[in-house]
């Protein structure tokens, strides 16, 4: 089986700011109590023109810029997103066409927020069996677009964007994805989901008029879960792989809120600088934040070669992974 490498990063998010003040002058909150509670001050939010792909695209073009590659010699284009640009065809079928990836196929990963680790799983599956040598995997979401304006509980935390990552053989033995571990667990998908709009619940006057295509949340419950999975996917991943969690030099995870990473890095001990945080900024961008965080550390030099970086998510489903990369 041949070893998968992350050959180039991108990252898009739309001009325009929320902050926390303007959340507040619309509903009964404050920018002391998300922040205090979550982290975060501003997400970005798309115009109404943009669609998920259009994230997407530009992400993906800086991606490819840096790994060198045109978008004619793509194999292989994954998205992984719970906002697509319509019902079907998959948002990856149309980003393909914008870039012109004639020669690639195309598809969605359903993951949510773990979305990005789990496409990184099924493109590095492909590679490594010698199915495709080269993959684009790009999360992406509009958030904004199935955000509860009205539930003061979910709304402060979601924000639109896209990260991209090109993934293709390593070139030395040694190098890039080392390990992912996946785990989902569907008795706990009332805690988060959206539940009108599928088979179960087609959307009727009465389902719009209920918010109920719109994010639905037990937030104290998902935070619970959230640090009990990670933390334990964490551990047994550092395990199973003889490394030790000292040896782990950057931390690039799904930034839900930065209290649950807080919590997690403490209860594992791993010192909380190792993380690469961008949700002050960014809110939670659900499937585009692991790659996004990625692409800003490798754009800013902090990634060094040989690095080790954990990399870890967990959404609705609940969907949840950890990895570990050496750069
Ligand atoms: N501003 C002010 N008060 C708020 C508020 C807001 N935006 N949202 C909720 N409150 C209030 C509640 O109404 C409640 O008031 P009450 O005690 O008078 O009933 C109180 O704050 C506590 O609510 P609770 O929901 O228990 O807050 P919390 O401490 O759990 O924080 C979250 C809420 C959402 C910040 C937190 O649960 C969380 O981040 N969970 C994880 C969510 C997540 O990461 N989801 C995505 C996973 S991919």
């Amino acid at each position: 089986m041949r070893q998968v490498q992350i050959i180039g990063t991108g990252s898009y998010v739309p001009s325009k700011v929320l902050t926390n003040d303007d959340l507040a002058a619309r509903m009964n909150t404050s920018d002391a109590w998300i922040f205090e509670r979550t982290g975060i001050r501003t997400r970005h939010i798309a115009a109404p023109e943009e669609a998920t792909s259009d994230l997407a695209l530009a992400a993906s073009l800086q991606a490819l810029r840096m790994a060198k590659l045109e978008a004619g010699e793509l194999e292989m284009v994954l998205v992984a997103t719970v906002t697509p640009d319509m019902q079907t065809p998959a948002c990856a079928v149309h980003l393909a066409h914008k870039l012109g990836a004639k020669k690639a196929f195309a598809f969605d990963i359903g993951a949510a927020c773990a979305g990005s680790l789990f496409a990184m799983s099924v493109a590095s599956q492909y590679i490594a069996t010698g199915a495709v040598k080269n993959v684009l995997v790009v999360g992406a979401e509009l958030l904004s677009r199935i955000t509860n304006w009205e539930d003061r509980g979910s709304s402060i935390l979601f924000g639109d964007g896209a990260g991209a990552m090109v993934l293709a053989p390593a070139e030395e033995p040694g190098r890039g994805l080392l390990a992912l571990q996946l785990y989902s667990d569907g008795s706990a998908a009332d805690i988060l989901c959206i539940p009108g709009g599928g088979s179960r619940t087609p959307l009727t006057p009465e389902s719009l008029a209920a918010q109920h295509h719109k994010v639905s949340m037990r937030g104290r419950e998902v935070y619970k879960f959230a640090v009990t999975a990670l933390v334990h996917a964490i551990e047994r991943i550092v395990r199973e792989h003889n490394l030790s969690l000292s040896e782990i030099q950057h931390v690039i995870a799904h930034q839900a809120n930065v209290r649950i990473l807080e919590a997690i890095l403490e209860r594992i001990g791993i010192p909380f600088e190792k993380a690469h945080i961008n949700i002050s900024r960014y809110g939670n961008t659900s499937s585009a934040s692991v790659p996004l965080t990625l692409d800003e550390a490798n754009r800013a030099g902090k990634l060094k070669r040989e690095d080790l970086i954990l990399v870890m998510a967990i959404g609705a489903g609940m969907s949840w992974g950890a990895g570990l990369i050496r750069w």
